[in-house]
């Protein structure tokens, strides 16, 4: 069994093309997790790399003009330099799967499992599609054409190789009751099951008449099948057959991440290879879900791909990485729109952690000479230490569950808290009433959870970190996930404010997305005060709020309007946490009709405000009492 050793590994791309947002999408994913079990202080092993055999990609060499080999290359160089190097890819091991380390493994496996009986040679009848090089049953044609691709199939026999997957079906379901860690999300595990229990075939695992791949030992009129062979790429990159030191402590894998549509590979061919081998299964294969260009799936083959390259020119690639990590819960579908990301950036980046950042080094600037004071523990107040301390366990046991959107949102939950905290505490107030020690506190505790951040966004943003660090003075880079814990001493470091972190992207260029519930079309029609005195808006007073389930932009409020508590369904979730608007005082839409959203009964709307990707709810100056209307 492995040691110490966190092994995570990506699909192992086919460089057939240049990849995709979709594709950085995975590795950036894989890459955050690696990087946040480094900061645990874990031996991590990460690695990705290149699928790089079969008959598709001899064919794209051959119409390019190239060798095969010629061919991948070219694309594979520019995978590692500059895709994945610009992205801040921190693998620790790139594997080509037409690597000799690899081609020997491959082909010891393969007479391993011939000599077990495991692997024997038989005569294939049936349909197969050569685009996807897979042979089809009968019944699992469409219209008689291929299930996957909807190109014509071709009548086959042929001699093939075939793996004894049925031999290991009620072993595998079992192992699956039995972990049930094994297969994530559990929606893919229940379908994985369902896909058992309909009966395993045995695979063909070889294919003729093709040149571009692995020969099978002794037989070279037959190439390995491609999965087979890529599959076997996690084994190699762990040391199998070649370092048994290194393969002791390495394996068996922490995590596979791979894309859904793979699941099936790598939860019923792979552990039944594994099986075979007598090695142990993979901890987990965690199947995430698509980026979605309007409801189709981002690829080569519907053109919708997005080039990563040009992300990261107009935008950095921080924000390229935060808006991949923190946009859609791991594991679920997801739309991809560049709207999104330049509100992200705006909103979570520019807005909340920049601003803190530039408010908290200018107030230490202004009242405190711009070193930072020491705490005074006994008289602090522990809002911002309690704050991080829940943020710290939120984020370690997000990780630990592949969480990665909902780690984000517990950071950025802290950058709330902490920008609430100074409007809480005015600073500027404290420093003219002569309140030299809860000021110095509250600048030491902002200052102090700007560190802790720096911390903590270093699994998922590359350059920010130490921006962060050395606006406040800090030259020491983070080295452990534990310095993210309240009391750091940093008495009379000097603060050396700098450049925004993130200059806001002009909204203008990248066409704002409808995201105010107020938003209307600009017209230029006149409307007469009888028009406007058909709308009845009241001050209210927000009772209550909470997140509404499965929607990200929705908040469920409860408000009082003088009358009655009403429930009102407001699209301001992505600008404001539900505690920090209880309390608050809004203005309403008193008369407009109800209407459900999300199975909510919503009440009336809020009046917020919005631009440049800023959105405020619109609240009188002054307390007024609930219910005055609003003309
Ligand atoms: N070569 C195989 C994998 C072999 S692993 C032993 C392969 N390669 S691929 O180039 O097609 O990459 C597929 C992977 O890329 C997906 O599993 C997923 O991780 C990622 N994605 C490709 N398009 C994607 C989206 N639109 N959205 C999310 N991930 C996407 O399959």
């Amino acid at each position: 069994m492995g040691t110490s050793r966190w092994y995570i590994t990506t699909p192992i791309y086919y460089p057939s093309d240049n990849l995709h947002v979709g594709h950085a999408y995975t590795t950036v994913a894989a890459d955050a997790l690696a990087r946040f079990h480094r900061l645990l202080g874990e031996d991590v092993l990460f690695v990705t790399g290149t699928d790089e055999h079969g008959q598709k990609i001899q064919k794209k060499a051959e119409q390019a003009g190239k060798t095969p080999f010629e061919f991948v290359s070219e694309i594979v160089g520019y995978i590692q330099d500059p895709l994945w190097k610009r992205l801040g890819v921190s693998y620790d091991d790139f594997i080509r799967t037409t690597e000799d380390r690899h081609h020997g493994v491959v082909q010891q496996i393969f007479q391993r499992l011939v000599d077990k009986g495991d692997i024997y040679k038989g005569i294939y009848e049936g349909w197969y599609c050569l685009p996807d090089e897979s042979y089809w049953t009968e019944s699992k044609l469409v219209d008689g054409k291929c299930p996957d691709c909807g190109r014509p199939v071709e009548r086959v026999k042929q001699e093939s190789y075939f793996f004894r997957l049925g031999k290991y079906q009620s072993q595998l379901r079992q192992y699956i009751e039995d972990h049930p860690d094994f297969i994530q999300p559990t929606s893919r595990r229940n379908e994985m099951l369902n896909f058992i229990d309909a009966g395993l075939e045995d695979l063909s695992v070889s294919r003729t008449g093709i040149q571009w791949g692995i020969p099978v030992p002794g037989d070279p009129d037959h190439v390995i099948y491609v999965w087979f062979d890529a599959l076997t790429n996690y084994l190699t990159a762990a040391g199998y057959l070649q370092d048994g030191a290194k393969f002791q402590a390495t394996w068996p894998a922490n995590v596979h991440l791979v894309g859904k549509e793979i699941v099936r590979f790598h939860t019923v061919i792979w552990p039944i290879i594994l099986m075979a081998l007598d090695l142990p299964l993979p901890e987990r294969v965690f199947g995430h879900g698509w980026l979605l260009i309007g409801q189709a799936k981002m690829g080569k083959s519907l053109g919708n791909a997005v080039d990563p390259i040009a992300l990261l020119d107009r935008y950095g690639v921080d924000a390229v990485r935060y808006y991949l990590l923190r946009e859609v819960p791991f594991g679920a579908d997801g739309s991809y729109t560049e709207e999104a990301l330049v509100l992200r950036t705006n909103v979570d980046l520019a807005n909340d952690l920049g601003n803190l950042l530039s408010r908290t080094t200018a107030m230490i600037n202004r009242f405190l000479g711009g070193k930072v004071p020491p705490l005074i523990a006994g008289e602090d107040d522990g809002v911002l230490a309690g704050e991080a301390a829940s943020v710290y366990r939120e984020v370690e046991s997000a990780m630990s569950q592949l969480a990665i959107s909902d780690a984000l949102i517990s950071i950025f939950r802290l950058v709330g808290r902490a920008n609430k905290y100074i409007e809480e505490q005015k600073p500027w107030d404290l420093a003219k009433n002569g309140d030299p020690v809860r000021l110095g506190n509250v600048l030491y505790g902002l200052w102090e959870t700007l560190r802790i951040l720096s911390v903590l966004l270093t699994p998922f943003l590359l350059e920010t970190p130490a921006r962060i660090r050395e606006q406040l003075g800090l030259d020491e880079p983070v080295s452990h996930y534990r310095e993210a814990i309240f009391g750091f001493d940093a008495h009379a470091r000097a603060i050396r404010r700098g450049e925004p972190l993130f200059p806001r992207i002009d909204t203008k260029r990248a066409s704002e997305p409808d995201q105010s519930p107020v938003s209307a079309p600009v017209t230029e029609e006149w409307i007469t005060i009888e028009d406007f005195q058909k709308i009845q808006l009241k001050v209210g007073t927000v009772r209550a709020a909470e997140i509404v389930e499965g929607a990200d932009r929705l908040l469920k409020l409860t408000v009082f309007d003088g009358d009655r508590e009403r429930t009102i369904v407001s699209g301001i979730r992505q600008h404001y946490q539900p505690e920090e608007l209880v309390g608050q005082q809004v203005v309403l839409v008193a008369n407009l009709k109800p209407t459900m959203l999300r199975g909510i009964l919503s009440e009336g709307m809020l009046l917020a405000g919005s631009a440049d990707g800023v959105l405020s709810v619109v609240a009188p100056s002054v307390h007024l009492p609930e219910g005055a209307r609003v003309k």
